[in-house]
């Protein structure tokens, strides 16, 4: 089975920081890198990276940075042929990380902005066991998508982020991948919107949010404390963190994202899939960058 990863491409510029700036001051960076990134490009890169047949949909920029993301994804091991220029420039994220490895992005959206259901080249979307959406595209991309993957037969994930202001329509989604903040502000609105009271601090577990959700699955990531396996009508696994001197988890989430999905692809079942993927993101929070931080020799235990 294959995966279809259908989002974002970036030029993420990364400055390391003693502390974050505070409005109206100047920092100077210790480093700084420029790498490639973008959240859907990021997760085509770790499902590539775990074995998985890893397609990625996107608009590069029609500039020299454009040919650069494509080069960098190719050489990752994913398949880049509906990576096309748009007009604009390349999407462009700038990343600051502190010491304690925390960090702030700012993205412009750049050529992603021009990203269309209609890019998506329908026969790779049947083919596909799982897409896997993000949102640093259009809302009504990542919706129409969906909707042409369920109709196709196809399992739709979606990583929520970043969360819009307004509720997300989940209908056409299988699964959710979201941090706890995010889940708890999808659990709020789904609420909201059904009439029933928001419970502020929704403590998830038992509560079935995927059910709540009106999903098949919610996998909450919790940094290094591992990540939640929400299963409609099913107990709830955890996942244990794996303890690592993190020094930058940006893109750790994308690590996880395209590690689970893409193992999911090569028929693991979610606890073994978010197992791998647990250790896939905890390695790339042990070095600087998004993608280039994912370890190129990762080995995917069978034993367990
Ligand atoms: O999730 C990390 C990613 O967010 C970075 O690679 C950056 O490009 C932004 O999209
Ligand atoms: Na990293």
């Amino acid at each position: 089975m294959t995966l279809l990863t259908m989002g974002s491409v970036n030029r993420d510029i990364t400055a390391q920081l003693i502390d974050f700036p505070q409005p109206g001051q100047t920092v100077l960076a210790a480093a700084a890198e420029t790498a490639t990134g973008g959240k859907s490009a990021n997760q085509a890169v770790a499902a590539a990276l775990v074995g998985a047949d890893s397609h990625l949909v996107a608009r590069c920029g029609a500039d020299a940075a454009g040919t650069e993301a494509v080069a960098s994804l190719l050489e990752a091991g994913v398949r880049a042929e509906a990576v096309t220029p748009g007009r604009g420039a390349q999407g462009m994220a700038f990343i600051t990380v502190r010491a304690d490895g925390e960090n702030t992005i700012v993205v412009i959206p750049g050529a992603n902005a021009e990203l269309a259901a209609e890019d998506c080249p329908p026969g790779l979307l049947a083919q596909a066991g799982w897409a896997l959406l993000s949102l640093e595209v259009p809302l009504k991309t990542v919706l129409e998508t969906a909707a042409r993957a369920r109709a196709a037969g196809t399992k739709v994930a979606l990583n929520a982020s970043p969360l819009p202001a307004g509720p997300v329509d989940l209908r056409d989604v299988d699964m959710v991948i979201v941090n706890e903040g995010e889940a708890r502000h999808l659990l709020e609105s789904a609420q909201g919107q059904t009439g029933k009271p928001a419970d502020s601090e929704a403590d998830f577990a038992g509560s079935d949010p995927a059910a709540q959700l009106g999903l098949e699955t919610l996998i909450v990531t919790r940094g290094a404390a591992g990540a939640a396996l929400h299963r409609r009508g099913e107990p709830d696994v955890e996942v244990s963190g794996i303890p690592v001197r993190a020094v930058d988890t940006s893109g750790c989430g994308d690590a996880f994202a395209g590690a689970l999905v893409g193992r999911l692809t090569c028929g693991d079942s979610l606890e073994a899939a978010a197992g791998t993927a647990t250790r896939f993101a905890a390695d790339a929070a042990t070095r600087f960058g998004t993608q280039c931080s994912y370890p190129r020799d990762f080995r995917v235990s069978t034993g367990s």
